[in-house]
């Protein structure tokens, strides 16, 4: 029996094992998992080929391996993005602790294990992901809704692309409901498997109008590791309660700075404690990503360090975004539909 380590079941019994064919003592079968960006792929192909070359009369044994994500089930969704599978926005309770940056580096890791990948920048306030993906060409408005910028194989959405960096935009609620609308139901999206949502900081309306506006799939909190930003993290998860939205779990980020030149460890802002904060919340903990000046530079030259496959800073985001995808697959697996939230 092989078992898939994520939801501790049989992949026969969860349906992976798909176009069996047994042809002259030759067996050929495809395993498919629910995400591309399984740490346990590799692993799953041994195993079912070695479990099947076992067996009497068997000769060779030929295994394929793909992935088919599974979406957020809902009418709603349905509705105003059906081609949109899940959608996943980055919180924090407050500023600055790298949102945008794990967002950015998110989406490219997903999009790197071959998922189809979009980002949305719902920072109306300080939108950041154009520079941070170094992606300056405009979406195009057509009849059929705005075609999104495209860069490094994600597409790209973002209000800045739609106003000078030295504009002052006075956002009422009415305007941002309508433009968080328009980036959900009027940007041609085409198909894929993870929409990450870029959040300003904060429990404020932004957030209130995304999780009104369509069941998210599930979101994701950042915090850095000391205690008076954890306390905000959990506001920040409390209001996702509060909408019905689950919480895929927590990401530690600046976790603890290593010295480009000696190699020492210094735990600027503590560490560890989003792990024990997880723990206390009941929230899955996805993992966390050093403070490490070659993060900051990568991000301004609009070059994440994800797309540094070789670095061991790029692994660190991988992991969290094979993390955040089990986390999504589990969830959806449930079938539980994630219910709509009025606002009065
Ligand atoms: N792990 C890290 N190591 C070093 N620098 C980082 C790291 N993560 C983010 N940064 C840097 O910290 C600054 C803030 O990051 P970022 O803009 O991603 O935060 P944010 O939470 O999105 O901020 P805001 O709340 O303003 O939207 C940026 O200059 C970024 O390059
Ligand atoms: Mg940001």
């Amino acid at each position: 029996m092989v078992t898939d380590p994520d939801r501790g079941r049989d992949i026969v019994s969860l349906g992976f094992v798909k176009d069996v064919q047994v042809a002259n003592g030759s067996v050929g079968f495809t395993i498919e998992l629910t995400t591309p960006a399984s740490p346990v792929r590799e692993q799953l192909r041994q195993q079912a080929r070695q479990a099947v070359a076992a067996l009497p009369g068997v000769g060779a044994v030929n295994v394929t391996m793909t992935a088919s994500v599974r979406g957020s089930p809902s009418p709603v969704k349905e509705r105003l993005i059906p081609a949109v599978k899940n959608i996943i926005p980055v919180a924090s309770g407050k500023g600055g602790v790298g949102k945008s940056t794990v967002s950015a580096n998110l989406a490219l890791a997903l999009a790197g294990t071959g998922a189809r990948v979009g980002i949305m920048d719902a920072d109306v306030y300080g939108p950041t992901i154009p520079t941070l993906l170094n992606a300056h060409t405009l979406p195009k408005p057509t009849a059929e809704g705005t075609v999104p910028a495209e860069r490094y194989g994600i597409k790209i959405i973002s209000m800045g692309f739609f106003i000078r960096e030295d504009d002052a935009i006075i956002w009422r609620g009415p305007m941002l409901h309508k433009t968080v609308r328009h980036f959900l139901g009027k940007v041609q999206w085409g198909e894929l498997d993870y929409l990450i949502v870029d959040l300003p900081p904060g429990t404020g309306d932004v957030q209130l109008t995304l999780c009104q506006a369509i069941p998210l799939t599930g979101a994701v909190v950042v915090s850095t590791p000391q205690d008076v930003a954890l306390k905000v993290a959990q506001k920040a998860i409390a209001m996702f309660n509060q909408l019905n939205t689950p919480v895929l779990g927590i990401i530690e980020d600046m976790a603890s700075y290593v010295c480009p030149a000696c190699g020492a460890h210094d735990d600027v802002f503590g560490t560890g404690g989003a792990r024990r904060a997880a723990d206390r919340l009941g929230v899955p903990f996805l993992g966390e990503i050093p403070l490490a000046t070659e993060i900051r530079k990568r991000s301004d030259a609009g070059r994440p360090i994800v797309l540094d496959a070789e670095s061991p800073l790029a692994r660190a985001y991988l992991t969290v975004a094979e993390n955040l995808a089990a986390q999504v697959s589990t969830r959806n697996m449930q079938r539980e539909l994630t219910p709509l939230v009025q606002i009065r």
